[in-house]
């Protein structure tokens, strides 16, 4: 089917098999930071936002994204500058390997949009679904309580 829906700010149109997952879909078109770790839901890798919630794109299907509004992690640096989410993952050190970040980022997002100033239960809870091999997961906090910081100076 057509799946017309807007990614990254844009509008899209693009042919979906039925079957076929929104995860495989998102890097059809190009977007790579969309990762496949379990393939089953575990491991958040695929983390997406749609309609300002974070998902797992591998257990959503491609016309499911029909009519969405759809972020990956491609559509947060503008005019090359990076988001204070990426800044601070990249100056906390939260960054080891580098494969769950984009999913990390998706779900700091979702959390920090919807609740700016979290608590630290409150980034646990909120990334609880992004697995980490690397980093021992307290440098992702703190990057998420920096991201904050850094948007709640801005505005
Ligand atoms: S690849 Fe989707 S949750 Fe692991
Ligand atoms: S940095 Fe390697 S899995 Fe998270």
């Amino acid at each position: 089917m057509l799946v017309r829906f807007k990614l990254n700010g844009e509008n899209v149109e693009a042919e979906a098999q039925d079957d076929e997952r929104a995860l495989d879909f998102l890097r059809r078109l190009g977007m790579k930071s969309v990762k496949e770790g379990c393939g089953e839901g575990e491991c958040g890798a695929c983390t997406i936002i749609v309609n300002g919630r974070n998902v797992v794109s591998c257990l959503m299907l491609a016309p499911e994204l029909d009519g969405t509004e759809t972020w990956t992690t491609e559509g947060l640096s503008k005019d090359g500058e990076l988001d204070p989410i990426q800044k601070a993952f990249v100056e906390v050190g939260a960054i080891q390997c580098g494969f769950c970040t984009p999913g990390m980022v998706m779900s700091a997002k979702a959390l920090l949009d919807k609740e700016p100033n979290p608590t630290e239960d409150e980034i646990k809870k909120g990334m609880e679904g992004n697995l980490c091999r690397c980093t021992g997961y307290f440098k992702i906090i703190d990057a998420v309580k920096k991201a904050a910081k850094e948007k709640g100076e801005k505005n």
